[in-house]
């Protein structure tokens, strides 16, 4: 590897950081959405610096390797790093990393902000309320969970559920890039306001390019409101349901041109 600075990278860098700091200023609007009925949560244990910094025994068995990624080597290996990961310091405050789950073939990969509190506990997004909501949603549409792919821009949970940190979105976003690496998608889905915000890396007022179609990473990203946040403000649960019938119809045409 070069030792040069690379100045291109460093002030895109810069650039980055810049942002999400000011989305930072705007960014709490919606938070009384997020909390969903809170289970409680075992206490890790937090080690120390050195503890963290070990990288997990290759044959010690991780509950986050599905069944369903057998054949998929690099996908199991990619949740082991994620697992393993003490990149920023919700490594050492989180219960359980939240690699995301379905079927490593998925076409569609919905996509939210960070894990709750019942996510952290599991270790699965996206099964409290709000992603029963999507869930169901989902299959009144003839989409199964199982066929798609549910992740998170960040994998740890930040601690009661505050806003992502700009250097834990820079420290873990690199994860979700990874992860559509290997999924190879055909269509994106953000789920509410702060994730698009974070993938498109500028404001967005979410009311306005809802039921859309954006871009991240060369692919094509609906943008759908929170299905937590919809729970809080029943009267755009109609508004969630025409964005997830229009998501499926997309889904469900992929061959014929999709988006
Ligand atoms: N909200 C999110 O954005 N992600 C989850 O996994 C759960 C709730």
């Amino acid at each position: 590897m070069s030792d040069k600075l690379d100045l291109g990278a460093l002030a895109e860098a810069r650039q980055y950081v810049r942002w999400v700091k000011r989305m930072r200023l705007t960014y709490r609007v919606e938070s009384a959405a997020k909390p969903e009925v809170e289970v409680p949560i075992k206490q890790t244990k937090v080690e120390s610096v050195t503890e963290m910094a070990k990288p997990r025994a290759a044959n010690v068995p991780s509950k986050i390797v599905k069944p369903e990624w057998e054949g998929r080597p690099e996908f199991a290996a990619l949740a082991q790093r994620v697992d393993a990961c003490r990149k920023c310091a919700l490594g050492a405050t989180r219960t359980n990393a939240v690699f995301g789950v379905g079927d490593p073939n998925a076409d569609l990969v919905f996509i939210g902000e960070a894990p709750g509190a019942n996510e952290d506990a599991s270790g699965v997004p996206f099964v409290g309320n709000a992603g029963n909501l999507l869930t169901r949603e989902l299959a009144k549409n003839g989409v199964s969970r199982d066929e798609v792919f549910i992740c998170n821009i960040l994998k740890c949970r930040p601690p009661n559920n505050r806003d992502p940190l700009p250097e834990e979105i820079m420290a873990c976003e690199p994860h979700l890039l990874e992860q559509l690496k290997l999924l190879k998608p055909k269509f994106l889905c953000g789920l509410g306001r702060h994730a698009i915000q974070t993938l498109l890396k500028h404001e967005v007022k979410i009311m306005k390019i809802r039921g859309q179609w954006e871009t991240y990473n060369n692919l094509p990203l609906f943008v759908c409101l929170h299905p937590a946040a919809v729970l809080h403000q029943p009267q755009n649960r109609a508004l969630f349901e025409a964005d997830i019938a229009a998501l499926a119809k997309a889904y469900h045409g992929r061959d014929r041109g999709g988006a």
